[in-house]
């Protein structure tokens, strides 16, 4: 896998922008320059320092084949420099212009019952298709040679949200790049037949011709065949990024390159996608209607942080108030947008961005809010919050290159993310994501920091592994993880994990074969639970709880019974394990735990591995905190409730955000307020 180039520690943008970056997604194409002097004078009042600029240009940039008109941007460019402002120049091949659909309408995507995505939106491009990848190249050659010294370039935005509305086609073209795609995978059709077991239903290929990308098929296509079709599709359009990314690192080598991902995003293998940028970036618009929302922006947050490898990353973009495509678009309520932002920042963000800065007269995202609404600024509420956050944002440049230690982790790997939720599978209703946040949850509501990880990496930092539902693992992951815990790491695993190979293959000799000994035990049989049905759980240490979506037959091979099913045909048979191995143990649970014992359960596993929480707070407050290489650290507490909150905090320390030391050892926060108190060494 490639690396990222090295982290030379410090503010993102090294020493040309020593600062939290501040700013969001400037259209100024779809203004009049007119409008340009007064969009530079307000981004000053803001404090913004930064625009991700261009992203929807093409049709502006080439408005015929191998025409470019660079002038508006060379002007918008010199303005926001003179104003201070940097830009973060887009590629701007997100939107492939309507001449070139019209005149090869082969580049456009299609799905898998062959229904075409026609130009009109956004998007409409086939990953594989050398129409779309030439122009993409030569637009991107023609700007990076043009603006390779432009004082205002401070960073590179290729394409957005890779995959967000064509994630895969099914094409004809993208068929022939499948198929080249095997052929370096697999080498020989014997060892394609024999991955994908194509001995059954009579699938065996005798020519590569044959095969085709999973369309619409009379039943399930092949499983080896699905999955291989799914990194293919997050391969293409990495491709896609690649190609454009040599032509930026040959013509500006030292300029940091992004592009923006989309939290949990299922069809992007984000792990294999990050070690191609500098920077790490997200998109994050959590619904202001769901209570849930504020510990889930964390949980994304903090798989950002991980993708980096633990550097800052930045929130490339959110919305200031209202988004415009839910049914139902709710404002944020006063403080939520400050919180959220601030929340990005404890957990490794160095920058806070929108979409957008100026909110759309016309066209399909009008509705949106913007940094400048529609009406005028000074009555905007939403304009008020965006000059106070880029004011809080400036008072907190102390923890710009910062990290966020943890000593938990959570093993995530899209491979065994797509083969889990193929379907014909004991049960359909088996999740990866409602897995992870079951684990999650508890964690970020006792403050113990975590970070996502990659089931094949090295887990030496950790003293506590979780992995829920690690359906499908290599050879490789198997034995770093049984390496960890005899080295004395401590692990918890779910149900239906350790069950097949790479290939979606079952790996014999009793379930789950790669970590019977580890955990001590065999499962006989799967027995899910169909919706709404439970099943009872007794635990002299746990208490009494229940279980859903799943059971199994565990026989002990050693392992110490933590927790029993009771009634129905599992009475008194194992539920939830123990084992000692090395000098570590391993927890296994055979069901989804209701909330309360999976709750006792992890706190068990984190004392037993002596994790300790940041800070154990009152319900509602998050804590976090960061710690720059000079060991000083920034402990962020943030009140997501609705009232005000008092917590315990050493007197003399000084909140960052307001300037004051705290004078006695209460803190007060009213309902959505932050506090970052700064913890000399
Ligand atoms: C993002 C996208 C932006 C804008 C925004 C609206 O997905 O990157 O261009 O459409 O959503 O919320």
């Amino acid at each position: 896998m490639a690396q990222p180039r090295a982290d030379p520690g410090g503010p993102l943008l090294g020493a040309r922008l020593p600062h939290l970056l501040y700013g969001g997604d400037y259209n100024p194409e779809q203004w009049p320059e007119s409008v340009w002097e007064e969009d530079v004078r307000l981004m000053r009042e803001a404090g913004v320092n930064l625009v991700s600029m261009g992203i929807f240009g093409w049709a502006r940039l080439e408005p015929r084949a191998g025409q470019f008109d660079f002038g508006w941007l060379d002007r918008i460019l010199d303005l926001l420099h003179a104003g201070g402002i940097s830009a973060d120049l887009a590629t701007a091949t997100a939107s492939p212009p309507p001449w070139l659909s019209r005149a090869h309408p082969e580049m456009l995507p299609e799905l898998a019952d062959g229904v075409r995505l026609w130009t009109g939106a956004r998007q409409h491009y086939c990953p594989s298709s050398p129409i779309y990848r030439d122009g993409a190249r030569r637009l991107v050659e023609a700007l990076a040679d043009r603006y390779a010294s432009h004082p205002a370039l401070a960073m590179w935005h290729i394409g957005n949200e890779y995959g967000c509305h064509v994630p895969a086609c099914w094409c004809d073209i993208s068929a022939a790049d499948f198929r080249r795609w095997l052929q370096t995978r697999y080498g020989t059709l014997e060892a394609l037949n024999a991955a994908w077991g194509t001995d059954f239903w009579s699938q065996h290929y005798s020519d590569w011709e044959e095969i085709l990308p999973p369309r619409r098929t009379p039943t399930w296509p092949n499983p080896g065949q699905s999955l291989d079709f799914q990194r293919f599709s997050s391969d293409a359009l990495l491709e896609c990024y690649k190609i454009e990314h040599a032509v930026l690192v040959k013509h500006t080598p030292g300029v940091p390159i992004t592009t923006n991902f989309m939290r949990f995003f299922k069809p992007l293998d984000y792990w294999k996608w990050a070690a191609h940028e500098d920077i790490v970036s997200n998109d994050s618009y959590p619904d202001p209607n769901d209570p849930e929302a504020g510990w889930l922006a964390a949980m994304d947050g903090d798989l950002m942080r991980s993708l980096g490898g633990g550097r800052p990353w930045v929130q490339m973009e959110q919305s200031p108030n209202r988004v415009n495509w839910r049914p139902v678009n709710a404002a944020k309520r006063p403080g939520q947008m400050r919180l959220w932002s601030l929340q990005a920042v404890a957990r490794g963000a160095d920058g806070i961005l929108f979409f957008q800065w100026r909110q759309s007269r016309a066209g399909a995202e009008k509705f949106h809010s913007a940094m400048v609404p529609h009406g005028p600024v000074d009555s905007s509420p939403t304009w008020r919050a965006v000059v106070e956050l880029g004011a809080d944002l400036k008072r907190l440049d102390a923890v710009c290159g910062s990290r966020v230690p943890a000593e938990v982790a959570i093993l995530f790997d899209w491979e065994s993310w797509w083969a889990l939720e193929l379907p014909s599978k004991p049960s359909t209703e088996l999740e990866l994501l409602d897995q992870v946040q079951a684990y999650y949850r508890h964690l970020y509501e006792a403050n113990v920091a975590v970070d996502f990880v990659h089931p094949e990496a090295d887990l030496g930092g950790y003293r506590l592994v979780l992995a829920p539902n690690l359906y499908l693992l290599s050879d490789v992951a198997a034995a770093g993880l049984e390496r960890f815990v005899q080295a004395g790491g401590m692990l918890v695993m779910s149900f239906f994990s350790g069950i097949v190979d790479p290939a979606d293959r079952i790996r014999l000799g009793g379930y789950p074969a790669p970590f019977r000994e580890m955990l001590g035990l065999r499962i006989d049989d799967f027995l899910p639970l169909v919706t709404g049905e439970t099943i009872g759980i007794h635990s002299e240490s746990l208490g009494r709880g229940q279980g859903t979506v799943w059971s199994e037959t565990i026989e002990p091979e050693g392992a110490e019974v933590l927790a029993s099913y009771s009634g129905g045909d599992l009475d008194g048979r194992p539920a939830v394990t123990r084992q000692d191995f090395g000098r570590g143990a391993a927890f296994y649970i055979g069901t989804r735990l209701d909330s309360t014992t999976m709750g006792r359960l992890l706190r068990r596993a984190w004392v037993d591995a002596g994790v300790k929480p940041v800070l154990s707070a009152p319900a509602g407050v998050e804590a976090v905190r960061r710690v720059n290489a000079a060991g000083t650290s920034h402990l962020f507490l943030l009140n997501h409730g609705d009232t005000e909150v008092e917590l315990e905090g050493t007197p003399g320390l000084l909140d960052i955000l307001t300037g004051r030391r705290l004078a006695g050892s209460r803190i007060k926060l009213g309902p959505r307020q932050v506090a970052v108190l700064e913890e000399p060494r």
